[in-house]
């Protein structure tokens, strides 16, 4: 039996994937459990779904000695020690496309509300003013939206920007088709130069540490506005907020910070408070209850994909082998050490123990490998057996089709 372990409330549309699946033993855990109740927990499960907050060290991984799989059903997979994941054999999933359309509605979202000042009108009619002025309010219709990274996010910022009206150029490091009438800008410069308002869309890392800095700040339009829902440390914080205070930038929207609070209770310490055409959010860009319906099904497929057909497509940590349907009586799924002549013992064990190969797949990653292997007709407890037993081999399933 193929025990599921999920923690931390994940949507109710993954159990219905795994159980329309024939995976019916389902264990669930309201919330992230830490210590012996998690490596209690995590004993005899075949598969484990976590959110963000539940910690998958090497020592939980190996109490969970039956382990097949494990889904992050969220972004970020750094909860999980993906290294030891991967010497277990091990292919690990998350969701990194099912919160796009979520981010990029908010955005666009932002742009109109501070091409208008909203924030700022909004809160002088809570303080009891009422102030009409159109003064530094624009329409969105024909004004320029620049993207910065042109990937999953960024491309849908596009399509819907156009919708309402706006033109969009776009930079990016690597060569983007455009979609719609977007324009790529090769020279970050010159793009900065032509943006009614710029948002941010690439990755955190090194590569984009402090992108928007004093300099780049400096390069925008007088009066623009800058928004990030991407990574915290691509803005330099102090440098948006003297652009704000002297006026260089008319607005801001910020979702992801440097530093960011870790629970409800602690505020966040950022120069940015108070100031007024500045709409800040806590990191809640990709969090709809759509997003969260759609990384419950999305993760779910890609374990049910791996338990039935062996396919790793998609997986964060493991060599990637696509679906593809079985074309013999049993299909061997192998992972092996990543060392010359691991595919001919594989192969020359097979031989001997009489099992005829109809189609085999190897992809490997770093010191990993992994095959997928048709083969006519049953295979005995025994064969398994001594497939398990060479040493090359990590681990070693077979899927009856
Ligand atoms: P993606 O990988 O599809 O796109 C990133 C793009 O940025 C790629 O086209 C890449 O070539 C480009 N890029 C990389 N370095 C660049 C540079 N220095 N200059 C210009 N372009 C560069 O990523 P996706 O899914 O669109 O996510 C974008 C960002 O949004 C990520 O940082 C992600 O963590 C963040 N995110 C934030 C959420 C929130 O709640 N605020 C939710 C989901 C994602």
């Amino acid at each position: 039996m193929t025990r599921i372990v999920l923690f931390e409330n994940i949507h109710p549309s993954a159990r219905e994937v795994f159980t329309a699946a024939g995976f019916t033993d389902i264990v669930t855990h309201a919330g992230a459990l830490a210590g012996t109740e998690l490596l209690d927990a995590v004993r005899g499960a075949s598969v484990l779904g976590i959110r963000s907050r539940t910690q998958l060290t090497s020592q939980v991984l190996s109490a969970a000695s039956e382990l097949k799989t494990v889904g992050c059903f969220c972004i970020g997979t750094n909860q999980v020690d993906l290294d030891h994941a991967l010497e277990m054999g091990v292919p690990v999933f998350n969701a990194p496309f099912s919160n796009t359309r979520s981010v990029a509605e908010l955005v666009l979202g932002e742009a109109i509300l501070l091409l208008r000042r909203i924030p700022e009108k909004n809160m002088r009619v809570h303080e009891g003013f009422w102030d009409k002025s159109a003064q530094g309010a624009y329409e969105a219709r024909g004004k320029t939206l620049g993207i910065i990274g042109y990937g999953n996010i960024g491309s849908q910022v596009g399509t819907l920007a156009e919708a309402a009206g706006m033109r969009v150029i776009f930079h990016d490091i690597e060569a983007k088709l455009p979609l719609g009438n977007a324009k790529a800008t090769a020279s970050l410069k010159k793009f900065l130069g032509q943006a009614d308002v710029v948002t941010l869309h690439v990755p955190g890392g090194e590569s984009t540490e402090n992108l928007m800095n004093a300099e780049a700040i400096q390069a925008m339009k007088p009066g623009s506005i800058l928004i990030n829902a991407s990574r915290g440390t691509v803005v330099d914080i102090s440098a948006l907020h003297a652009a704000l205070e002297s006026g260089h930038l008319s607005g801001a929207a910020i979702d992801v910070f440097p530093t960011e609070p870790k629970s409800v209770n602690e505020p966040l310490d950022s120069p940015l408070r108070g100031q007024p055409n500045v709409l800040l959010t806590p990191h809640i860009g990709g969090s709809t209850q759509e997003s969260q319906e759609n990384i419950g099904r999305e993760v779910a497929e890609k374990l049910v994909t791996f338990l039935k057909l062996g396919a790793t497509k998609g997986s964060v940590n493991f060599p990637e082998l696509s679906a593809r349907d079985p074309e013999g009586a049993t299909r061997i799924l192998h992972v092996h050490r990543n060392v010359p002549g691991a595919m001919g013992t594989l192969t020359s064990l097979m031989a001997e123990n009489n099992l005829n190969i109809i189609s085999q797949r190897l992809q490997t990653r770093g010191a990993i490998g992994y095959v997928v292997t048709d083969v006519e007709g049953p295979v005995s407890d025994s064969v398994m057996e001594a497939l398990k037993a060479n040493p090359i081999t990590v681990r070693c399933e077979q899927i009856a089709v």
